[in-house]
């Protein structure tokens, strides 16, 4: 029986880095790996590679022998930390190596819904330039405006570096704590919450979901924000009542929004916010390059070979470091 299953596709190199080190079996059919066939799985397993599947009290209690459970992803609200700390469980997950990336793919948002770069794409493509370009069709300035930045983490503080050193731009935030590297080379502003949405011309949403920041975008914050600032969401859907945030696109309270991440995904094509010409969608993908997938991938399989060896992984999320 083998020690490690791989629940999640993942490059050869990492499968072959995992195999130097250990016995695994892998998930071997198409697509998505059902749940109810991963918990059959499990009895033996010391350790699991998975990306985002809810690791609790249902799925522990199949895998007796589990240690460790290494997420293909930074965000780690799959975990049920309670749960896993009861079993002695550790998980670890893969910051740093997806920053620049996701930072680029923001800015990609903030960029497309401020110069409307996909609904004018479909006036292009769709033959509906047949004048020269008036009023109708302007869009906004990045470079020179206020960004406000909601989480400043690791993300946050990539993001702001592109933002002032290469759109001129003033930068806010709110955070859990202050960040002086942040204060001092982007001259960023800690400021409240409330302050920030009264102020910021772009909001980025970028906190990870945690009990206290599930719908902290509703409908009180949307009604501080300017009506000429745009929201992007880009950590987890659930940070944004969404209902609220239709109902300020269609008041007109926000310009418009940008969002790679849904409460629900695969979000459904009739979605309310996928209706609004000023909202740009993607299927959130913003770790999704090659490489920075590869890196991800290849880090977590570090993180599992470590745990399983008996080693300190060096990325334990933060609330299971106490288990080592
Ligand atoms: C992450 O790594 O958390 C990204 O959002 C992909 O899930």
């Amino acid at each position: 029986m083998s020690e490690v299953f791989i629940a999640r596709k993942v490059p050869q190199e990492v499968e072959d880095f995992i195999g130097k080190h250990c016995e695994y079996t892998k998930w071997e059919g198409v697509g998505e790996m059902p749940r109810s066939e991963l918990l059959q799985q499990l009895g033996e397993v010391k350790g699991l590679l998975i990306n985002q599947e809810r690791i609790d009290q249902e799925l522990l209690a199949t895998a007796p022998k589990l240690k460790i459970v290494s997420n293909i992803s930074v965000g780690y609200n799959n975990f049920v930390i309670e749960d896993m700390k009861a079993k002695k469980v550790l998980g670890t997950h893969t910051p740093d190596v997806l920053n620049d990336t996701v930072a680029d793919l923001i800015f990609g948002l903030m960029l497309g819904t401020a110069r409307r770069i996909g609904e004018l794409d479909r006036y292009v493509k769709d033959g509906q330039w047949n004048k020269k370009v008036t009023a109708e069709l302007f869009g906004i300035d990045v470079h020179h405006q206020t960004l406000g930045i909601i989480g400043m983490g690791r993300i946050g503080n990539a993001l702001a570096q592109r933002a002032r050193l290469g759109f001129s731009m003033n930068i806010l935030y709110h955070s859990r704590s202050r960040k002086p590297e942040a204060e001092e080379r982007y001259a960023a502003r800690y400021c409240s919450l409330e302050d920030l949405l009264h102020k910021a011309d772009f909001v980025v949403l970028l906190t990870p979901l945690t009990p206290e920041t599930v719908n902290l975008m509703s409908s009180r914050e949307f009604s501080l924000m300017k009506r000429s600032a745009i929201f992007i969401s880009a950590s987890r859907g659930e940070t944004v009542d969404e209902v609220a945030l239709a109902e300020a696109l269609r008041e007109g309270r926000i310009r418009g929004a940008g969002l790679d991440v849904y409460k629900q995904e695969p979000v459904n094509p009739n979605h309310p916010l996928l209706q609004f010409k000023n909202v740009v969608t993607l299927p959130h993908l913003g770790s999704a390059t090659a490489s920075t997938r590869f890196a991800m991938a290849m880090l977590a399989a570090e993180n599992l070979v470590k745990g399983l060896k008996g080693e300190r992984p060096p990325h334990i999320v933060p609330e299971l470091q106490s288990l080592i």
